[in-house]
């Protein structure tokens, strides 16, 4: 199984970004980090861009993107084919979407949960498994939109 997360944030929340990654690396977990490593500002689709080239190229399995708001980092990975990315702020949440969605990426703003919650949404996130079944028809129609827009 791969066990390769990758984890990206922007200016916003490169502080709680480092302890999310060595919450994961706690859990067992190789991550990637594809940035941003300093304080500077910069643009959070550039962060957003590369963690879903290494979920898309296969490197990483699942992807942990956090902005100010977490908003901003699922609507740009969200552009990506085959990404399915939810931003969660509750865990009842961020479990439902890996159970009945198969998000493939967990996106929380550092400006909105703190520190204990936002490990307690990676906790919820990487614990539970993708159910499939009934749901895979849906998650299937996710990419038939894909498909439709690519086609367009
Ligand atoms: C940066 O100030 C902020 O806009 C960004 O981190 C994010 O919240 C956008 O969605």
């Amino acid at each position: 199984m791969n066990k390769t997360i990758v984890i990206g944030c922007d200016h916003a929340a490169l502080d709680l970004k480092l302890k999310v990654k060595a919450h994961v690396e706690s859990k067992g977990y190789t991550v990637i980090d594809v940035g941003t490593h300093t304080n500077d500002s910069c643009n959070y689709p550039d962060y957003a861009h590369a963690a879903c080239e290494k979920i898309r190229g296969g490197e990483a399995v699942l992807g942990i993107l956090i902005c100010g708001t977490g908003i901003g980092m699922s609507m740009a990975a969200n552009k990506h084919r085959g990404i399915r990315a939810a931003v969660c702020s509750d865990t009842f949440s961020a479990r439902m979407t890996r159970m009945h969605n198969d998000a493939n990426v967990l996106c929380f703003g550092a400006r909105v949960v703190g520190e204990g919650l936002a490990l307690d949404l990676v906790d919820a996130y990487l614990d539970t498994e993708y159910l499939g079944e009934r749901h895979q028809k849906r998650v299937d129609m996710l990419t038939a939109i894909e498909d439709n827009e690519a086609a367009r």
